[in-house]
């Protein structure tokens, strides 16, 4: 690697995948700086860390004495030219917005050093395009972690067309700091792990919808059959069946390719506010 990586500023550390990428990037080792619109957003994001971290007590994989040199490495800011003193890499955690990222990175290009690489945690959006908009392409890229941020060993990193061979080494070396095992997808809709979902999850909704299975039928079958750790529609409980169904939406639009068709069963459920766990009603009741 040709500098070294010690600050990381996580733009969105009061969100659910923010204060999730603060944490592991905190307990790797490194300094690290949570931005977020509202004060009691970054509260938020922060006290969420330390009850995280805290369960570990219990289990003794952690002390509280790791905890507070953990939580120490943690600063929160509510203004961004602040929170960009002195930070080497950046992570992109904001609302899934073109525009709201494009202005957040433009506003960032004039307060961050030359050098200064940011990765969108993006699930939809292209690299490309955000990196076009945030004047610093070659030094833009796409770190995808997966929910909970903590627990779930992947991060994609997502190369676009203007990503350096730099800009990437570095990024699977932070990556890989973090613990986390790396795959490289290029800049294509829902790029690896997304792409072969949502057909398999819309799948599950045809199938329910075509009178082949029950729902607790067809989640023991790919739990069983397949192995899976969950069935489809525990998992579309748990990701909302309204984020499914935009994330299907603009795989349909991007593809034009029928197997990304959506359910009418999945945009009448989400037209009647069963959202999944969020909404307390989905393919199951909470
Ligand atoms: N939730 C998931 O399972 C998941 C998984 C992988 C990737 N993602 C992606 O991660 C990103 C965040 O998703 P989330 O589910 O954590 O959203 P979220 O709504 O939980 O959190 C977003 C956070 O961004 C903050 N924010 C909004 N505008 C901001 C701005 N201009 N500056 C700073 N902070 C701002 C919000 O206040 C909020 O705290 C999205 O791009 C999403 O596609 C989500």
């Amino acid at each position: 690697m040709s500098r070294e990586i010690k600050t990381i500023l996580v733009l969105g550390s009061g969100g659910t995948m923010g204060n999730g990428i603060v944490h592991v990037a905190a307990v790797a080792g490194y300094q690290v700086r949570g931005y977020d619109v509202k004060q009691e957003f970054v509260d938020r994001g922060i006290a969420t860390i330390r009850k995280n971290l805290e369960r570990g007590l219990k289990r003794e994989t952690i002390t509280p004495e790791e905890i507070d040199l953990t939580m120490a490495r943690i600063s929160g800011f509510t203004d961004l030219k602040e929170a960009a003193q002195g930070v080497d890499f950046v992570i992109e955690a904001v609302f899934e917005n073109i525009e709201l990222k494009i202005n957040l990175f433009q506003e960032l290009d004039e307060v961050l050093g030359d050098d200064v690489i940011i990765a969108s945690n993006t699930s939809t959006i292209s690299i490309s395009l955000l990196g076009g908009g945030s004047n610093r392409g070659d030094r833009f890229i796409g770190m995808h972690f997966f929910n909970p941020p903590p627990m779930m060993k992947l991060i994609e990193v997502i190369v676009g067309l203007q990503t350096s061979d730099e800009t990437l080494s570095i990024t699977k070396e932070i990556s890989e700091k973090m613990g986390k095992e790396v795959i490289v997808a290029k800049d294509s809709p829902g790029f690896i792990v997304n792409r072969i979902l949502l057909p398999l999850l819309n799948e599950a909704v045809f199938a329910l919808q075509d009178g082949v299975g029950t729902v607790e039928d067809i989640d023991k079958g790919i739990k069983l059959g397949l192995g899976h750790p969950m069935g489809p529609f525990t998992l579309l409980d748990l990701i909302g069946l309204d984020t499914a169904l935009h994330v299907s939406e603009a795989f349909y639009k991007a593809f034009q390719d029928s197997k990304y068709r959506v359910p009418h069963l999945l945009r009448n459920m989400v037209h009647a506010g069963k959202l999944g766990r969020k909404s307390g009603e989905g393919f199951y009741k909470y």
